[in-house]
């Protein structure tokens, strides 16, 4: 009996130490996370069945539609509009540099050419054709990367067991071996299917069954075996697992939690900001709560400085376009980036703490200040500034700033004409 109880205990001594130390990341992962880094804005896409409903992707679970009902609507589903170079191309215009869409969101049903269900566009639908096929193509030729976002939650499949009581980490009178292969299976179509123009998984649903066993150490060795440069993230609003290569934060900028979920400490991993443009994920026809071309510009910045990336997110229509409303505000972001790109692209941030004013980005020898309310003194102050400073100048209008640099911080002085109300850019050279 000791001697089981010492053979248990070393040997759950090696599995906790193992699932610790095993993942040492690739030198392409470790680039491509400064790729990832340097990308800074990135569009969100939630594409499915249930865009057709137009109530968000949640509609099957909020309106307590039955599998057997939901499911049959993939039969209707025939995006005679989607036009991937278009997507790519709104993209573009904004200022983003990769996608990550929904490959197969909580309703269970897979946007892509998949062998392991029957659930899925090119068997389930007239349209028959993969999406992901022309995204992934469309990304390539205009030099975006695609993430597949992939949720863990599925409220249809028998194997996952929906409502189940979680018994010793497996969800009771269930296959849970075979939800884990069928999930296994198809991220590995997801990732040698597509190229490599797919840079990224962004897993979803954890937060569903916290105390299940997702065998994530055997997943995620299977996504970097496949493919040691793909990066892994998993919004389970809690901290890193090893195996993660970026931390995801759902409506919040990182350190903040002003919704109750997002519990988890903010990592050294590079870091990322998922946000909606009204308030939905999914195509909601009603949801008329835009945000402003303003407020999201301020989102990046602010994102920027909080060292994270910005994913912004549309849910395009059942025929495959994003509508109006969307385009034209991705458009005036596109337009801000234009100009002032370059105190965002490529930048790092926690430079200072966040004052009320705005905050911080660098890259190289410079340093952007971003003043996104205007401060009532007519001067700011950066106490963690220890580079000895060279020169300070408006970003738009290139006019030389006054400044000094004492044991308290860098003094700057505010131009005398009036602040740009989106992002007054003040750029300082440092030596
Ligand atoms: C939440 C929602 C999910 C959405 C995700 C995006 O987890 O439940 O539907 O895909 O946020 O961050």
């Amino acid at each position: 009996m000791k001697k089981l109880i010492a053979f248990i205990i070393v040997t759950g001594f090696l599995n906790a130490s193992y699932s610790q130390t095993a993942y040492i990341p690739t030198a392409e992962n470790l680039k491509n996370r400064q790729e990832f880094q340097d990308r800074k804005f990135g569009m969100f896409i939630h594409w499915g069945i249930y865009s057709l409903l137009a109530d968000g992707e949640w509609v099957m679970f909020n309106k307590k539609i039955p599998y057997e009902k939901y499911s049959k609507i993939a039969n209707e589903f025939y995006p005679h509009d989607f036009n991937a170079n278009e997507w790519v191309q709104i993209a573009k215009a904004a200022g983003m540099k990769y996608i990550t869409i929904t490959s197969r969101h909580h309703d269970g049903f897979s946007m892509f050419n998949t062998k392991a269900s029957s659930y899925n566009i090119m068997d389930a639908t007239p349209y028959k054709k993969d999406p992901m096929k022309d995204l992934a193509a469309a990304c390539k030729a205009e030099g975006l990367k695609l993430n597949f976002y992939y949720s863990l939650l599925d409220w249809g499949r028998k194997d996952y067991g929906f409502g189940k009581n979680i018994v010793n980490g497996r969800p009771e009178d269930t296959d849970w071996d075979s939800y884990i292969n069928f999930m296994k299976t198809q991220l590995t179509e997801l990732l040698t299917n597509y190229g490599d123009v797919v840079a990224g998984i962004w897993f979803d649903g954890d937060w569903e069954r916290k105390t299940a066993n997702w065998h994530y150490e055997e997943i995620y060795q299977l996504i970097h075996r496949l493919r040691p440069e793909v990066m892994i993230s998993n919004n389970h609003h809690s901290d890193i697992k090893p195996g993660e290569d970026y931390q995801a934060f759902e409506k919040d900028l990182p350190g903040g939690n002003s919704h109750g979920w997002n519990s988890g400490g903010v990592s050294n991993l590079p870091l990322e900001t998922c946000e909606t443009i009204n308030g939905a994920w999914g195509f909601n026809i009603t949801d008329r709560n835009y945000k402003t071309s303003k407020a999201l510009i301020q989102y990046l910045v602010k994102a920027a400085g909080h060292n994270a990336n910005f994913l912004l997110n549309v849910g395009p229509q059942a025929d495959g376009k994003i509508q109006q409303e969307f385009v034209d505000t991705l458009k005036k972001v596109g337009e801000w980036l234009q100009k002032n790109g370059e105190s965002i692209y490529g930048t790092r941030g926690n430079v200072i703490s966040t004052p009320e004013w705005g905050t911080v980005t660098q890259k190289d020898k410079k340093l952007f200040i971003h003043i996104l309310n205007a401060p009532s003194q007519d001067f700011i102050l950066l106490p963690r500034i220890t580079q000895k400073v060279a020169g300070v100048q408006s970003f738009s209008s290139r006019q030389t700033l006054k400044w000094k640099q004492q044991p308290e911080g860098l003094f700057v002085y505010l131009p005398a004409t009036a602040l740009n109300e989106t992002d007054e850019i003040i750029e300082v050279s440092v030596k």
